[in-house]
C-alpha cells in the first residue's frame, strides 16, 4: 500500500523537522518552499531552550551535539541611561537549574541550524521541492489541491491527504484558509550583527547572557559558540521590512561610530566589532479564532508568528510539530488516510493544547519589546525597578522556566 501523503507549505525551521518525524511514522511527506536552495546565508541567530531541545532530541537518527552552539551560563542584566550605569541582576544559578529539564538554553546561528535540519531531512527521504510557492487550495471529500507558482513564473498543483502550513509569518497557506492579511508592525525594528568574543573587554564573561536597558533601546547579547556572540539592539522607529538581510556597509559603519560605541558592560566591543550586521523590523499577528479548516491546518509562524523578545518563536514551533506529530500517531497509528471529520478532530485537539499557551508567549514578548524600548528617564528607572524584580528574583525564574520549558510535555509520551 502507498502511503499517505502530506504537503508541508516552507521549509523553513519547523518544515524540515515536521517532514522528518512523519516520514518516521509512516506518512509520505513533500516540502514545497518557496525560495531556492543555498540562497545566501540569511537570518542571524536563536536561541534553542530547553523545550524545543527536547523536541529535537526525539528526532529520529538525529545528533543534537552536531548543531554548532553555545550553553547559556548565566543571564545578566544593565541599565545604560546617564543616571543610573549599573548592573541590575544576574543569575548563574538559574541557568544551572535549567538541568533539571534534560537540557541548557543555546545560541546557535540560524543559517547554521537550517542548513543541518535541511539536510537531516534529505537524508532521512523527505522529497523538497525548492522554488515552489503556494498560492491556492482546493479541498475535495478525499484530498486537497495545492496550486503553486515556481520561480520563472511557472503554474503547477500538487494533492495530496492533508496540508500543513508551516510557511512563516506570511503565510501563503494562512491567506488561502482564512484570507490575506497584512501583519502587525511591532512598532520596533531590530539591528543585530555577530561579533568575535576576542574583541571585548568582558571577553571571559561572554557566555552569559546580557541585557543592557538603555534609553528608548536596548542591547541583548549571547553567545553562539566559543568564539562568536550574538547581539540585537531594538529600538522604535518607522516600519521596515524584515527581510533578514544585510545592511548596507555606509549604515554599518554609521552605526559603529554611533552613540552605541559608548556604552558599557560590552555594548560598546559587540557594535564597534561587528563582523556581519543585519536590520529587520519586529512584526506579529493577532491570535486567529482557528488554525485548521477542512484538511489544512497550521503550525509556527504561520499560526502565531511573534516578536522575538522571548526567544520563543522556533521553539514553539518544534512544541507544534511535537504535539501535531502525537496526536495523528495517537489517533491515527497506521497512517492511512483519514476522513474530513476525523482529521478536523485531530486538529481541534492540537489546537486546543497550542492556541492559548502561544498567544500568551505573542503577548508577553509584545510586551517584552514595549520594556526594552522605554525611554525618558523616569520611565528609565521605573523600568529599571521592573527588571530588578522581575530577574532578581530566583523563585520567580523558576517558576517562569518551567512554564516554558516544563508544562508543554507533562503528561504527554515520547512520540
Ligand atoms: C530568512 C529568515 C531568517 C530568519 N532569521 C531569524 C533570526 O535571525 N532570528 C530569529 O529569532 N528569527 C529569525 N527568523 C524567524 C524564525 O526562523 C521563526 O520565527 C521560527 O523559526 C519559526 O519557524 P517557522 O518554520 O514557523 O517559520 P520560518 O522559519 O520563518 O519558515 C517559513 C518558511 O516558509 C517559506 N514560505 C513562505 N511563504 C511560502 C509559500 N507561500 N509557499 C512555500 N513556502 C513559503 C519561507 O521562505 C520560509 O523558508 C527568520 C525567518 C526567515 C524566513
Ligand atoms: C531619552 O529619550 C527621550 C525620548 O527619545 C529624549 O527626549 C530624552 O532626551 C532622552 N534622555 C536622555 C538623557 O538622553
Amino acid at each position: 500500500m502507498s502511503s499517505t501523503k502530506v504537503i508541508i507549505a516552507g521549509c523553513g525551521i519547523a518544515g524540515p523537522v515536521l517532514g522528518v518525524f512523519l516520514k518516521s511514522k509512516g506518512y509520505h511527506p513533500i516540502i514545497y518552499e518557496r525560495n531556492k536552495r543555498d540562497l545566501d546565508a540569511v537570518g542571524l541567530s536563536l536561541m534553542l531552550h530547553p523545550n524545543g531541545l527536547r523536541v529535537l532530541s526525539l528526532l529520529p537518527d538525529f545528533d543534537l551535539s552536531a548543531i554548532a552552539s553555545r550553553a547559556i551560563d548565566e543571564v545578566s542584566f544593565y541599565s545604560w541611561i546617564p543616571e543610573a550605569r549599573v548592573p541590575l541582576a544576574s543569575s548563574a544559578k538559574f541557568v544551572a537549574r535549567l538541568e533539571q529539564y534534560g537540557f541548557q538554553s543555546r545560541g546557535v546561528e540560524r543559517p547554521e541550524l537550517h542548513r543541518l535540519l535541511i539536510e537531516h531531512a534529505l537524508k532521512s527521504g523527505v522529497d523538497i521541492k525548492w522554488d515552489h510557492r503556494l498560492v491556492g487550495l482546493t479541498e475535495s471529500d478525499e484530498e486537497v489541491r495545492v496550486d503553486l507558482v515556481t520561480g520563472a513564473g511557472g503554474r503547477t498543483s500538487d494533492t495530496a491527504s492533508f496540508v500543513v502550513g508551516c510557511d512563516g509569518l506570511h503565510s501563503g497557506t494562512r491567506s488561502a484558509l482564512f484570507g490575506a492579511q497584512r501583519a502587525d508592525y511591532t512598532g520596533c525594528t531590530q539591528t543585530g550583527g555577530i561579533t568575535l568574543i576576542k574583541d571585548l573587554k568582558l571577553g571571559s564573561k561572554a557566555p552569559a547572557m546580557a541585557t543592557i536597558y538603555g534609553n528608548g533601546t536596548s542591547i541583548i547579547m549571547y553567545p553562539i559558540s566559543d568564539t562568536k556572540v550574538s547581539w540585537a539592539m531594538v529600538q522604535r522607529e518607522a516600519e521596515e521590512r524584515e527581510t533578514w538581510r544585510g545592511m548596507d556597509k555606509e549604515k554599518q559603519e554609521q552605526l559603529k561610530k554611533g552613540p552605541l560605541s559608548e556604552w558599557g558592560f560590552d555594548a560598546e566591543g559587540v557594535v564597534a566589532n561587528a563582523q556581519r550586521m543585519v536590520k529587520y523590523g519586529l512584526y506579529d499577528r493577532k491570535e486567529l479564532p482557528t488554525w485548521h479548516k477542512g484538511r489544512v491546518v497550521l503550525l509556527g509562524d504561520a499560526a502565531h508568528p511573534t516578536s522575538p523578545h522571548l526567544g520563543q518563536g522556533a521553539n514553539q514551533a518544534f512544541e507544534d510539530v511535537y504535539h501535531l506529530v502525537r496526536l495523528l500517531v495517537k489517533h491515527n497509528p497506521t497512517a492511512s488516510p483519514l476522513p474530513t471529520e476525523k482529521l478536523s478532530e485531530i486538529y481541534e485537539e492540537y489546537q486546543l493544547l497550542r492556541k492559548t499557551r502561544t498567544t500568551a508567549l505573542v503577548q508577553g514578548a509584545r510586551a517584552m519589546g514595549e520594556l526594552r524600548a522605554t525611554s525618558g528617564t523616569e520611565a528609565c528607572l521605573a523600568r529599571n525597578e521592573v527588571v530588578r524584580n522581575m530577574y532578581g528574583d530566583e523563585a520567580k525564574l523558576l517558576e517562569q522556566s518551567a512554564f516554558l520549558f516544563d508544562a508543554p510535555f507533562k503528561g504527554a509520551p515520547e512520540i
